[in-house]
């Protein structure tokens, strides 16, 4: 057994604290396998179902908005259809009470009286909101991104639910697609940690425990390759793209024992995603074992007809499931026309006792057969919810997903004792976008703003100026000379702004992704007080800012931080917090060199003084900030980077160790990044690739050794056959601070 552990035991930080290390270790599920017992008693309900029931399970709904109630009703047509036994699964309906009554007459008036499964969005929290996931990936802490899935889960079990769609495990690498807010950003290596993590959290250790929700990886797959950034659009990639770049946080998630997966909108290269058997049924169940069930995401079985590639519902219907999408999301395709394709013979019944099976052990797993009402304790919701300690650790991981992009002169922090500070900016007063966008219940009034978080952040004889400038995106400018007057009257001013939480998220694609509306003309005038100037960023994607990053002295970017988002802010500008955020996306310098992301490859011809090299005429190709970047108010020196050996053999582990120092006279946590390159292949291999990091904290003066163990899996790749291997010949590996802050040296792996 504690071999068997050994395999998951990926990075080695030698003085990071050992009991976190440990935990990560024990939680660290495989894929999620029933035991005997729920497979007996799956098989023996199912022998006692109809076809019809069979179906049913299949079939998940939304139910009816009462608004003079204010909650869910049960109509008299889902009434019927939960007595027969033909619904499966609800989502959005939330609430201990109103969950109850559905899942009353699922249980007590149906003829086998089989529980309903509860999904809903719980996506960076259910009422306490933390950071968007971009943000809280930027905190490259998968421990506290479990953590927070860990009290998401709690408090959503609190309101009835027993699943949520989440986490979003989408690699995304073109920031005009809005969703790109909701997932870890661009990397395979960090999104598959992330993916884990959050498995780990939401799902905890047992799945009977009353804080349990089943978790589901979406969307899948390669939802976030569409072309242009455009959502819902197509997306044309080779199988080796799939397989190296969007596949791997699912097989992470699998790995870690998710229960579920949501299929995407998307096609893949002609095929959607909903009727795809390729990557549900040969990759997902024949080569990763996922034991779970596929769930489709809205509508999408429906949507087989605008994809064209099906006649009529019925052949919707056949085709998502016959390639395993197990549930079908409220179009009722299934219920409809299932039953009568198996007549005409388009699909054979064991193909739906399958999916059925699927469902129905998610169900035992949960505990739902031994109690259906295991999450309809009203007495729960008004204790576990929004509690001080959550919003304690909402502070805590908000202020690790900061990323401090630039501070010249060090004008960051700010005096907590300074005479006069201007607030500014249409995010500054704003307690409804810090909530980003899918914030589930979160509420405005539970957000603390930036000018509230400063209020409270500063000394009593600090006078705080406040103008919000413009708005985020009109063309009103009446506001400016407001503005300007407040800001030549200060010690300093710190301007909020970015996007508003619709900016980002599902359909929030932008062609432009610079500062909306006027805002950037208000950064100018303010600028020209000659003032020292913050900007501090809310936004859900990166961003275009060429004039800011040159002429900002100091730019932090702290996403939707959730409801401490104020009091995070405070935090760092002030001091209390030293940053420690690294960007998990790339910051193109502007939109036309998207997509730009870091594990790039070199081409035939490399960028170079030379003309005919792969460049543009009007803009570099880097990025205006790479992947990993992110400031500390101290700094990091990187030396002695060593291996264990220069030559290995492809079946064993390489340690590599590295001396970081804090060379800077405060306290300060760096997120440590180890990067490979492979550097010939059988085919072209990108110029870096993230394959381990972490986060460790130096005193002043303090140098630490870090230690690093790469497992052979971790120079696989796909070869020219297709077969993932370990090709033989030389590799560097990089550790460093950013992407392209590096040390680095070279091994070879011998054949
Ligand atoms: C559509 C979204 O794409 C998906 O992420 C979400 O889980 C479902 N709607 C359910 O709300």
């Amino acid at each position: 057994m504690i071999l068997m552990k050994r395999k998951y035991f990926h990075f080695r930080a030698v003085y990071m604290i050992a009991l976190s290390v440990a935990l990560t270790l024990i939680v660290n599920a495989q894929v999620w396998k029933p035991d005997a017992n729920i497979e007996r008693r799956v098989d023996s309900l199912l022998a006692l179902m109809t076809l019809e029931e069979k179906i049913g399970q299949l079939n998940q709904m939304d139910a009816r908005w009462d608004p003079e109630q204010r909650r869910n009703v049960i109509t008299p047509e889902q009434g019927e259809l939960l007595k027969k036994g033909l619904i499966g699964s609800y989502l959005n309906i939330i609430g201990a009470e109103v969950t109850k009554d559905f899942q009353r007459v699922a249980v007590e008036e149906s003829r086998l009286g089989i529980p309903l499964i509860f999904g809903y969005d719980v996506i960076h929290g259910y009422r306490t909101i933390f950071p968007i996931p971009l943000g809280t990936a930027s905190s490259w802490n998968p421990i506290a991104i479990e953590s927070a899935a860990r009290i998401a889960a709690t408090e959503a079990t609190t309101a009835g639910l027993h699943w949520t769609f989440a986490p979003m495990v989408d690699i995304a690498r073109d920031p005009r697609w809005g969703r790109v807010a909701e997932g870890a950003g661009e990397d395979v290596y960090l999104g598959s940690e992330i993916a884990k993590a959050a498995v780990r959290g939401f799902q905890g250790k047992i799945f009977s425990d009353l804080t349990t929700i089943a978790a589901c990886a979406k969307h899948y797959a390669a939802y976030g390759g569409a072309l242009a950034g455009r959502d819902y659009n197509i997306v044309d990639i080779s199988e080796r793209t799939l397989r190296e770049t969007y596949l791997p946080p699912f097989k992470a998630a699998v790995d870690a024992g998710v229960m579920t997966l949501m299929s995407a909108f998307n096609e893949i290269s002609g095929v959607p995603a909903t009727a795809n058997n390729f990557i549900m049924t040969d990759v997902l169940r024949n080569e990763w074992g996922f034991n779970g069930f596929v769930v489709s995401d809205h509508s999408a079985v429906m949507e087989l007809l605008h994809h064209g590639v099906a006649t009529d519902t019925a052949e919707a219907a056949v085709k998502a499931l016959s390639a395993g999408v197990d549930m079908e999301m409220v179009t009722g395709f299934y219920l409809k026309k299932i039953a009568g394709a198996v007549k005409s013979g388009k699909i054979q019944v064991s193909v739906i006792d399958e999916s059925v099976r699927r469902v129905l052990r998610v169900k035992f797993a949960l505990g739902l057969f031994e109690n259906p009402y295991r999450n309809c304790d009203p007495s729960r919701e008004s204790k576990e919810i929004l509690t001080q300690k959550s919003r304690a650790f909402a502070r805590e991981l908000a202020g690790q997903s900061i990323v401090l992009l630039k501070n010249e002169g060090n004008i960051l922090p700010l005096k907590k004792d300074m005479k006069t500070l201007a607030v500014i900016g249409p995010l500054a007063d704003n307690t409804m976008d810090p909530l980003g966008s899918w914030s589930a219940q979160g509420r405005a009034e539970d957000v603390v703003s930036v000018l509230q978080g400063f209020k409270s952040g500063v000394s009593s004889s600090t006078k705080i100026l406040y103008s919000k400038g413009c708005e985020i995106a009109t063309s009103d400018t009446s506001s400016f000379a407001e503005a300007e007057r407040i800001a030549s009257q200060s010690d300093a001013v710190v301007l909020v702004v970015g996007e508003n939480r619709d900016m980002s998220g599902e359909a929030a694609s932008r062609s432009m992704i610079d500062l909306p509306g006027v805002q950037h003309d208000l950064i100018k005038r303010i600028h020209a007080t000659g003032k020292p100037v913050v900007l501090v960023l809310m936004n859900g994607r990166p961003l275009t800012i060429p004039w800011e990053a040159e002429h900002v002295p100091a730019i932090l970017e702290t996403w939707y931080l959730g409801v401490e988002a104020g009091n995070a802010i405070a935090d760092v500008l002030f001091g209390t917090v030293n940053p420690s955020g690294k960007l998990p996306v790339t910051f193109p310098r502007n939109v036309g060199q998207v997509p730009l992301y870091y594990d790039f490859k070199n081409t035939g011809r490399p960028p170079s003084q030379e003309k005919y090299t792969s460049k543009y005429l009007d803009v570099p190709n880097t990025p205006q900030f790479a992947f990993g970047h992110g400031l500390s108010y101290t700094k990091f020196e990187y030396s002695k980077l060593t291996l264990n050996k220069k030559t290995m053999k492809r079946n064993e582990p390489l340690i590599v160790t590295a001396q970081v120092k804090n060379v800077g006279t405060r306290a300060g946590t760096e997120v440590v990044q180890l990067y490979i390159r492979d550097l010939v292949g059988s085919v072209t291999r990108p110029m870096k690739q993230l394959k381990r990091f972490a986060r460790i904290d130096l005193k002043s003066g303090e140098s630490k050794t870090v230690e690093f163990t790469l497992l052979p899996e971790d120079l696989m790749m796909y070869d020219i056959d297709m077969k993932r291997i370990v090709e033989p010949g030389k590799f560097k590996v990089f550790v460093g601070t950013s992407s392209v802050d590096v040390i680095e040296t070279e091994f070879e792996v011998g054949r």
